[in-house]
């Protein structure tokens, strides 16, 4: 998708060339600052009927009389806030999207805010929310929409900002698509050795460095808890390490974590039958970090980011890890397996260890890691834990900034009490009360040399019944939080 700013000129939204011209209204009322054609239409649908100044409602015109724009389509977003905005485009663009619309022309009237940057970004995720479609492995899906350019037209002093929003925007459109893209793949085509290939290709693409582990050099490693989920599956496992480097070697990364199971079964301790095809989704950790690489190298912020992904199935067969079992990780720690299913921070924890030899500025692990969560949190908020308040306000700006919304939970020492064993330093679950706590207090063990969050996105990495599939959250969040460290 082709994003840019287009200055109103002296003919006013009425001589905009486009396909479509899609204009959004604020306020309650036609706005003063309407030029005459468009300000007479909307006011005479108002009049009929056919158009109120509540949140989203439309109204469309074919070959508008006095406009230079084939079609034009009015969206009502009377609340005024960015997040309204991108609320009444998304209404806009689902009613254009089956038009021939190639060109589209989007403005915005009636608002009290300039057009800045944060409203520019809402457009490019509107844009490619609307026109994305997965298709990999449906023949029978219709044809990608015609939509290729997007014009954001604006007054000439809000040019500067609103094309930076435009640039930052697309780059974290496409890190989402990438992201949505792995995670819809079925299990049998997204393997961990399918994100270790896409890695390399976005290495190639952007000049990112990448090495992909494999067993072998795994065991090297010493990721024994990894390995130890890994080995119920003939599936290979695969540590994928990214690095972007956009300042001095010697500057401290941020390194950003992604919990890659590819399908988790829940191994011996089997998950029940229904919606278990949605654990195909339990890499979207993974997805969302190759995402936030991708906009990061083509931004290319004067700051170092190292991308790690933990790749593996989560499966029960004869060499499958059992309840019981005591493992060895990477940290020297041992943990008591009480339940396999809870696999993630078994693979989590030995990439956190791992991380110590970047000697990072901060980690931030990513993970679609319990159902406690979703309970908690619902689709709405991803779940936030870190013990740095600096660190949690940073993450959470970053949140608000690119309306990727996530909320800060407890994680007092209180509630390590849980994971106590009788024959391990720790056991891998605590009680079924504050699940999503317990998870993270267990990953908290493993992170004492550097400043650590925890993204648990189980509620929003993916959305369920009939419009089932990946969202590339938490991409706008993290690559946000990447570009405001680095200044
Ligand atoms: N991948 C799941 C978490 C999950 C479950 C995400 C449902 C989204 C929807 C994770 O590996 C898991 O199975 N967690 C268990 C932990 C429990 C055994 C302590 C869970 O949440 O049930
Ligand atoms: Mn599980
Ligand atoms: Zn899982």
């Amino acid at each position: 998708m082709d994003f840019e700013f287009k200055p109103l000129g002296s003919g006013g939204l009425a001589a905009v060339a486009a396909d479509a011209l899609l204009v959004v209204v604020g306020g309650k009322a036609v706005p003063a600052s309407l030029d005459k054609p468009l300000a007479a239409l909307l006011s005479d649908a108002a009049m009929q009927g056919d158009f109120e100044f509540k949140a989203n409602r439309c109204l469309y015109v074919h070959r508008p009389a006095g406009v230079t724009a084939q079609r034009l389509a009015f969206v009502a977003a009377p609340e005024g806030s960015v997040k309204a905005f991108k609320a009444a485009l998304s209404a806009g663009l689902a009613a254009l999207k089956a038009l021939g619309v190639a060109q589209l022309a989007v403005a915005r009237v009636g608002f009290d805010a300039a057009l800045d940057d944060a409203a520019a970004r809402a457009l490019t995720a509107a844009v490619g929310d609307a026109v994305y479609l997965y298709r990999h492995t449906k023949p029978s899906a219709p044809a990608a929409p015609k939509l290729a350019r997007v014009a954001l037209v604006g007054e000439k002093k809000e040019a500067a900002s609103a094309s930076r929003g435009l640039r930052r925007g697309a780059a974290v459109a496409a890190g989402v698509e990438l992201a949505r893209e792995c995670g819809n793949r079925p299990g049998n085509h997204a393997t961990p050795s399918f994100l270790a290939s896409e890695a390399k290709k976005l290495g190639k693409q952007f000049s990112l460095d990448v090495d992909v582990h494999d067993r072998k050099a795994i065991e090297k490693i010493g990721m024994g808890s990894f390995l130890a989920v890994a080995q119920g599956s003939d599936e290979p496992p695969r540590f994928i390490v990214l690095r972007y480097q956009g300042a001095a070697a010697t500057k401290a990364p941020i390194v950003l974590v992604g919990k890659g199971i590819t399908f988790d079964s829940g191994g011996i301790s089997l998950k029940p039958g229904a919606e278990m095809d949605e654990m195909k989704f339990d890499m979207g950790g993974a997805a969302s970090v190759l995402g936030t690489m991708r906009a990061i190298a083509e931004l290319k912020p004067r700051i170092n980011v190292v991308g790690l992904i933990v790749a593996c199935e989560n499966l029960p067969s004869g060499r499958a890890l059992k309840p019981g079992d005591v493992i060895q990780s990477m940290s020297g720690q041992t943990i008591e397996v009480l339940n396999t299913d809870a696999e993630g921070r078994l693979i989590l924890c030995d990439a956190l260890t791992y991380a110590e030899r970047l000697k990072p500025a901060a980690v931030v692990d990513i993970a679609t890691l319990t159902g406690a969560c979703v309970i908690a949190l619902g689709h709405h908020h991803s779940g936030l834990f870190t013990a740095d308040d600096k660190l949690a306000e940073q993450l959470l700006a970053a949140s608000r900034s690119a309306l990727d919304p996530a909320w800060r939970m407890p994680l007092d020492e209180e509630y390590d009490e849980g994971l106590k064993s009788n024959f391990a330093d720790m056991a891998n679950i605590g009680g079924r009360a504050g699940g999503a706590i317990t998870a993270a207090m267990f990953l908290k063990r493993f992170t004492a040399k550097y400043p650590w969050a925890h993204l648990d996105i189980a509620g929003t990495a993916w959305k369920s019944g009939t419009v089932k599939g990946a969202t590339g959250r938490p991409v706008p969040l993290l690559t946000e939080f990447v570009l405001s460290r680095a200044g």
